[in-house]
């Protein structure tokens, strides 16, 4: 991680940023909306929740304006709006990991099964997954390593153990 802020400075210098889609717009998932819209070099381009207004408030929390914020509910939706660098919310979870111009994908809904759904869809579509610890899903972690290796795809937990 040294150097973390140097290297986003340096993306986004180069007029390019790291594109997020966060899954589950609770507690955790509206503090790091708030907090990626403050870093250089990578962006909340795309939120979801299956309670769609927890999306649309994690972007007006952060001061988004209602102008900057593009509800979706299907892919074409979503890829138009990436493409003209909105702020997209949706209930969708199936969008973040099909969306084009997503990098990594953040899975912040704390339910294990979601987070295994994701995890897979996010490595088999080439994007890097990460996710806010649960306890429950260590045991499937191991594989998720595995087959990510095998996928030449990034794996990241965040929080402590
Ligand atoms: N809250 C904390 O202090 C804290 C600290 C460290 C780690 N965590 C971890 O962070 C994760 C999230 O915790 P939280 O406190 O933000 O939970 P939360 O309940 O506040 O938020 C979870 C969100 O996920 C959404 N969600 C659930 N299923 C979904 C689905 N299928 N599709 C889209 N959205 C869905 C819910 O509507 C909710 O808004 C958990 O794994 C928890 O263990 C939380």
């Amino acid at each position: 991680m040294l150097g973390l802020n140097t290297k986003l400075a340096e993306l986004e210098s180069q007029n390019n940023k790291i594109k997020v889609a966060l899954v589950g717009a609770g507690q955790m998932g509206k503090g790091m909306v708030s907090q990626m819209i403050l870093m250089k070099g990578m962006t909340p381009s795309l939120v979801i929740d299956i309670d769609i207004q927890n999306a649309i408030e994690a972007f007006t929390l952060a001061g988004i304006p209602q102008s900057d914020i593009v509800v979706a509910k299907d892919i074409a939706t979503v890829n138009k709006a990436l493409e003209e660098e909105k702020y997209i919310a949706s209930d969708n979870s199936e969008l973040a990991t099909a969306a084009n111009l997503i990098d990594v994908v953040v899975d912040a809904t704390g339910v294990p099964e979601v987070g295994a759904k994701i995890a897979l869809d996010s490595i088999f579509n080439k994007k890097t997954y990460s996710y806010v610890k649960c306890r429950d899903r260590c045991s499937s972690r191991a594989n998720l390593e595995q087959i990510s290796t095998k996928c030449w795809c990034g794996l990241y937990r965040n929080c402590r153990r």
